[in-house]
């Protein structure tokens, strides 16, 4: 889809859906309590091809992390499927990485045994998830921090940890929920560099939120911008910029002007509270 043309967004066809990776179709959430009801997300039908890098932005609170949970299987959907692979997997675990918007590294492991966690939780003998995970911290930026403990880390190396923690578990489908949420620019920068690379050693299919829309061109191949009351998808575009990728892309005339279309799709369906904390 062109970025100038209207936001919409077609239900997909079946086959497309049999043959996605990931598929959610008319997946909505409404919680109930007290009483009343809240439509947290409307019908939401997302196609994502194997290893594509897949952004979804939108305003706080219009479900993006309501998505992650019920891919996840931690979070039964009111209506609705997740298929992986064509095969349904509504409500089941262990499907996905999941890497979530408030990840902690356990303070008292070290940052190798942090790392390890999510393999042995998966059953792999702690031994071999360490010979596994050793040489990549060293590999991605971590070396000789492996018996440090995650209080001696600065915040850049520690969601370091955790995404590497988050893509050793060997799944094809990794969610990532705001993982550079919380770090400076400069670091922010760093990182977004190191997970393409990771993206492109790994190859995965990878779902990211960000508040941070340059973060969402760079990163992607492919955006869904959410609105919310009721949180939906109003649009999904395709970043067709060639990778590798590097930093000066983003003064290219091709770049500035999907971030533009991103931004001013957020503003207008953004009521002024709710659009507070989107970045450009
Ligand atoms: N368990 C719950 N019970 C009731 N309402 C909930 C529950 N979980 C989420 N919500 C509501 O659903 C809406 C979507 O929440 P969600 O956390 O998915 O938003 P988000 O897009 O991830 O926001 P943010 O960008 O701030 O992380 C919010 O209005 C939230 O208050
Ligand atoms: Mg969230």
């Amino acid at each position: 889809m062109d970025v100038q043309s209207q936001p919409t967004q077609a239900p997909p066809a079946a086959n497309k859906a049999a043959t996605a990776k990931l598929a959610l179709e008319n997946v909505s959430m409404v919680f109930e309590g007290n009483g009343s009801s809240f439509t947290a997300l409307a019908p939401v039908n997302l196609d994502v091809s194997a290893n594509r890098f897949i952004s979804l932005i939108g305003p706080s609170g219009c479900g993006k992390s309501t998505i992650f949970n019920i891919v996840a299987g931690l979070q039964p959907p009111t209506t609705g499927r997740i298929l992986i692979d064509g095969v349904d997997v509504t409500g089941m675990i262990g499907q996905v990485g999941y890497m979530l918007q408030k990840d902690l590294l356990l303070p008292w492991r070290t940052i190798l045994d942090n790392v390890c966690l999510g393999m042995e939780i998966q059953g792999v003998p702690i031994a071999q998830a360490r010979d596994r995970a050793a040489p990549l911290l060293r590999q991605y930026g971590l070396g000789g921090f492996e018996k440090m403990h995650p209080s001696a880390l600065s915040g850049g190396m520690r969601q370091r940890a955790a995404l590497l923690r988050t893509l050793l578990i060997d799944m094809d489908v990794v969610l990532l929920d705001e993982p550079f949420g919380a770090l400076d620019a400069q670091t922010k920068a760093q990182m977004q560099e190191w997970l393409l690379q990771l993206f492109h050693d790994f190859g995965r299919t990878v779902i990211f939120v960000t508040h941070d829309v340059e973060e969402a061109v760079f990163l992607s191949d492919e955006i869904y911008v959410m609105a919310s009351r009721p949180g939906r998808v109003i649009e999904h575009m395709p970043v067709d910029i060639p990778r590798p990728r590097d930093r000066s892309i983003v003064s290219t005339p091709r770049f500035v002007a999907m971030k533009k279309y991103c931004l001013d799709l957020l503003h207008m369906s953004s009521s002024p509270d709710d659009s507070a904390g989107l970045a450009a």
